[in-house]
């Protein structure tokens, strides 16, 4: 299909969305109009303005050849549509545009992003520029990196930023012993980009068989060190960890950018829920390193979830704030969002002695320690104990309970709540479980046990997308 097919396609999806009762979508999470969302793409602050693209099939709820669409916010809560970014019209994308991100080039907003081609003996991938003017209109440059010898079609997801006086980007990859790894390259402009090597990946750096595919890589600054955000597939779950089909995890270490290597230390899991994948970071005008993810994961149970009847699936995270403290990764929720809290509530006393609460747009700030839990919406259950917290749900497939565990000592949790999604932030930032689930009413959540708990509750406003 032609640039103006795809567009048309795109608006005929969008005219025909569901517009009826529709009790999963988000109230102030970022979820697509029609059919699927799933990376975000392009997060930058740029003339203070926030800009944040999405991997979209507006055309299905399916992955596919996917689309970029584009919002813009002033405050990171509320955000606006601005044109249709990138649709896959070229020869060079014909199968997707694929993720990528987003670069301030001289006052030019400037997307990097893959070009996925796919034909009957395989696949390739471009790595593809475009700009975008004041009117969100964007110009696609074309392909700036073709596929570098030693690779399979796999090599996608540039995340560009500029160090001293060269730009650099990292791209996910897979060798052709099928090995997941990090690429790391060097520009003097974005046209022109020469591969420095490998920085990371499977048989590298210390770890064995780590994987047959790295996708979304993110590497910066943060602290004194480094941090390598990536997601590695294939990696085999353990007895408490790895249970999602596919993870997402960080490495802290420090990028030599002469020798083009990164020694680092463990792979860690990003979020301990069941919904969480592809997250892009950026950092803000005022130093924060902010970071959305994808509550989704791909390749099991996704197209089972009932929003499908709607017509759309999946949406992002909150906005996260990193830090580094103590050699460790802290995720705390974006303080903007702060901003929606509405009618604030105070209660004490034994886990079953609280009130049942209504956690369809809810805060929930608590301090707990010994044996309690908490359901939502009949679906989904939270429990804590000394040694950690589990979450529950019943399988979307078979029906039976399925479970992701945080393990160590929790005196304090957050809960951020959004109709069919939850995102539980442990011990100030320590860790972090996102999961999405499905009530059949307005959920509730309902206490039990005998552990004092002191809790803090909010509703939190709605946010438009305008
Ligand atoms: C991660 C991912 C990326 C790819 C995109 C395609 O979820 O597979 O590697 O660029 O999604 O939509």
């Amino acid at each position: 299909m032609n640039e103006a097919q795809l567009i048309n396609r795109a608006l005929q999806a969008v005219m025909n969305r569901y517009s009826g009762e529709d009790p999963h979508r988000p109230a102030w999470h970022l979820s697509p109009q029609t059919g699927l969302m799933n990376d975000p793409n392009g997060l930058i602050q740029f003339q203070g303005e926030w800009h944040l693209f999405y991997q979209w099939n507006p055309l299905a709820c399916a992955h596919g050849a996917k689309y970029w669409g584009h919002w813009r916010s002033t405050d990171l809560l509320d955000w606006r549509h601005e044109p249709l970014a990138l649709v896959p019209s070229e020869e060079y994308e014909s199968h997707g545009c694929y993720s990528g991100s987003a670069v301030d080039d001289e006052g030019k907003l400037t997307l990097l992003y893959t070009g996925n081609v796919k034909y009957a003996q395989g696949r390739t991938a471009w790595q593809c520029l475009a700009t975008v003017d004041e009117r969100g209109e964007v110009t696609k440059q074309g392909p700036v990196v073709s596929l570098p010898q030693g690779y399979t079609g796999h090599v996608r997801d540039p995340k560009v930023w500029r160090h001293q006086d060269s730009w650099y980007m990292v791209l996910g990859a897979q060798n052709l012993n099928e090995q997941g790894k990090v690429l790391l390259y060097r520009g003097d402009s974005l046209q022109e980009w020469q591969l420095l090597g490998e920085i990371a990946g499977s048989q590298l750096n210390g770890l064995g068989e780590f994987g047959y595919m790295w996708e979304c890589p993110d590497l910066f600054a943060l602290g004194d060190r480094d941090v390598l955000i990536v997601c590695p597939q294939g990696l085999p779950a353990q007895e408490r960890k790895w249970l999602n089909t596919h993870q997402s995890g960080y490495f802290i270490g420090d990028l030599d950018y002469q020798a083009a290597r990164f020694p680092h230390g463990e792979f860690h899991e990003l979020d301990h829920g069941f919904e969480f994948y592809a997250p892009q970071t950026t950092l803000s005008d005022d130093g924060r390193r902010i970071l959305f993810g994808w509550m989704g994961v791909p390749d099991k149970d996704e197209f089972l979830q009932p929003t499908i009847a709607q017509g759309w699936i999946h949406t992002l995270t909150c906005p996260r704030e990193l830090t580094l403290e103590q050699g460790k990764l802290r995720q705390r929720p974006a303080r903007e969002l702060q901003q929606l809290r509405q009618h604030p509530e105070q209660y004490q006393g034994a886990a079953s002695s609280l009130p049942v609460l209504s956690v369809g747009q809810a805060e929930l700030a608590l301090h707990a320690t010994g044996c309690w839990s908490v359901c939502f919406g009949e679906t989904l259950t939270l429990s804590g104990d000394e040694t950690g917290l589990t979450l529950t749900r019943p399988s979307l497939r078979s029906g039976e309970p399925e479970h992701r565990y945080w393990s160590g000592s929790v005196s304090h949790l957050r809960i951020l709540c959004d109709r069919s999604s939850i995102e539980i932030f442990i011990n100030d930032g320590e860790g972090v479980m996102s999961a999405r689930y499905f009530p059949q009413a307005e959920p509730m959540a309902v206490w039990q046990g005998e552990a004092r708990l002191s809790l803090d509750y909010w509703q939190l406003r709605p946010c438009m997308v305008v």
